[in-house]
């Protein structure tokens, strides 16, 4: 037998340092004993990092040094010997173990990981500093994490904290932030840091005003602020009250109705009726009206056309995205771009173009900050055809270029087909071509280079087509 020693017990540097020299000696999982080395035990046993090298050290994807330095965070004491079995494997040849999610030693490191994450969500969310009394911008918070997670933890709360002097303490380590570096040190105990501070008064007072009984989910409360960091929180010596009170607080407020409810968003005027002769302008400003699915409601605004109103050339491209729904106009951001680099190598001059899109609001899901992009179901793009078609109408196009799936199924018919189809001039009922080619968007989100060379490609080819019409119609 060997033993292993890592120390702190949750560094990975120090876990790869010890993992290292251990496969090198071609010492197998079972003959490393490194639940002793991690907790100090005075072993009679060879350590690993004395053991001459035999071979080279193994290569690891970064998948697996992002787990291992998840795992090395849990307190379970077999951590370290599972993730030497699981290095041990990959380096014998087992390259896709990782992928294996219902192998033993694979989800047990995923369930470690997790864990893992939970408590760190957990820590950033509960951490609540209180002011050390005589000291400027100074503060302390006390915590108990269940994992060795302060070192994972502290860089965050050093950026999201980053004016205040603060120490987080904790039964096992303590980190320090004077504004300009981390620095970790011994763990405390709770009567190290300040009981409460005149900012906890009022903390409680705006909690407790902002707490709405008539939202309140119990359960729900209890699984995203477990009991056990109730001890954190200022506000949580509020919670049994606010809990009792919850139910008789919601009678009263049903009672105080009819308010007018407040509305979120304001009335916007009702879309006007647009008739056969007015202008592309009257369009523009009937669609910013326009409620006719729920898309208007979480996009910024309609992002309708753009271009010169005697284009005889349309482009049709699927739905804004972010920095178009922000803006306002189409083709602005990263698809837009690259169209635009197509169109400059082609010597098309974008300017001369009318730009716009099946769907004129953005749909997206929030994820945090972000706001992702979705698909319009088939509805909303049926919903939102009238003002394709008025645009084209208005227009009276030579030639129709749809990027993409659904502006090609808007255009051309529910039964589009475009990888099939694309690339061919289509004539439509009033005499106009159209061809479909793929979105610029598709373009981009090919998973490699070589891969986004052959789209863009293909892209610049079928978009080629339209040189002979743009110079027809200079
Ligand atoms: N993708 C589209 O289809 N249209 C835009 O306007 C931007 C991105």
């Amino acid at each position: 037998m060997f033993s292993a020693r890592v120390e702190p017990a949750w560094s990975l540097e120090a876990w790869r340092v010890a993992a290292r020299a251990a496969w090198c000696a071609n010492v197998a999982p079972d003959q490393v004993d490194w639940e002793g080395g991690a907790q100090g035990g005075l072993l009679a046993t060879p350590e690993v990092t004395t053991l001459p090298a035999q071979r080279e050290a193994p290569r690891v994807s970064s998948d697996f040094l992002a787990l291992a330095g998840a795992v090395l965070c849990h307190r379970d004491p077999h951590r370290h010997g599972l993730l030497y079995r699981l290095l041990w494997r990959m380096g014998q040849g087992e390259r896709g173990l990782l992928a294996h999610a219902t192998d033993a030693d694979v989800h047990r490191a995923g369930v470690l990981a997790k864990a893992v994450r939970r408590d760190s969500h957990k820590m950033k969310a509960f951490v609540r500093f209180r002011e050390v009394p005589g000291e400027a911008n100074a503060f302390v918070a006390w915590f108990e994490p269940e994992h060795h997670i302060v070192d994972r933890v502290a860089p965050f709360c050093a950026r999201r904290f980053a004016g205040m002097r603060w120490a987080i303490l904790t039964p096992y380590r303590s980190a320090h932030w004077d504004g300009d570096a981390l620095a970790f040190g011994p763990g405390g105990v709770r009567a190290d840091a300040p009981a409460d501070d005149a900012r906890e008064a009022l903390w409680r007072t705006y909690y407790a005003n902002i707490f709405n009984p008539a939202r309140l989910n119990p359960t729900m409360m209890r699984s995203e602020m477990p009991q056990k960091y109730w001890k954190h929180l200022p506000e949580a010596a509020l919670l049994p009250e606010l809990l009792q009170s919850a139910g008789a607080r919601v009678r009263e407020m049903a009672e105080r109705m009819p308010e007018a409810p407040r509305r979120r968003i304001p009335e916007a005027a009702p879309e006007p009726l647009l008739r056969a002769d007015d202008s592309l302008d009257a369009v523009r400003a009937a669609a910013a009206a326009c409620r006719r699915c729920e898309l208007w409601q979480p996009a910024t605004r309609t992002v309708f056309g753009e271009g010169p109103p005697d284009a005889r050339i349309v482009l049709v491209g699927e739905q804004p995205g972010d920095e178009e729904d922000l803006s306002g106009r189409p083709f602005v951001g990263p698809a837009g771009k690259l169209l635009d680099r197509v169109l400059a190598e082609l010597g098309i001059d974008r300017g001369a173009l009318y730009l716009t899109n099946a769907v004129k609001h953005f749909r997206f899901e929030q994820r945090g900050k972000r706001r992702l992009h979705r698909n319009p179901t088939s509805s909303q793009v049926a919903a939102c055809r009238p003002w394709l078609q008025q645009e084209l109408a208005r227009l009276d196009p030579q030639a129709i270029v749809c990027l993409g799936a659904n502006a090609a199924r808007a255009v051309l018919g529910g039964d589009f087909q475009l990888m099939a189809q694309r690339g061919q001039w289509r004539v439509m009922a009033d005499g106009a071509r159209a061809l479909a080619t793929v979105h610029p968007s598709w373009v981009l989100r090919q998973p490699d280079a070589k891969a986004r060379e052959d789209a863009y490609a293909l892209l610049r080819q079928d978009l080629a087509l339209l040189v002979p019409k743009v110079r027809a119609s200079a």
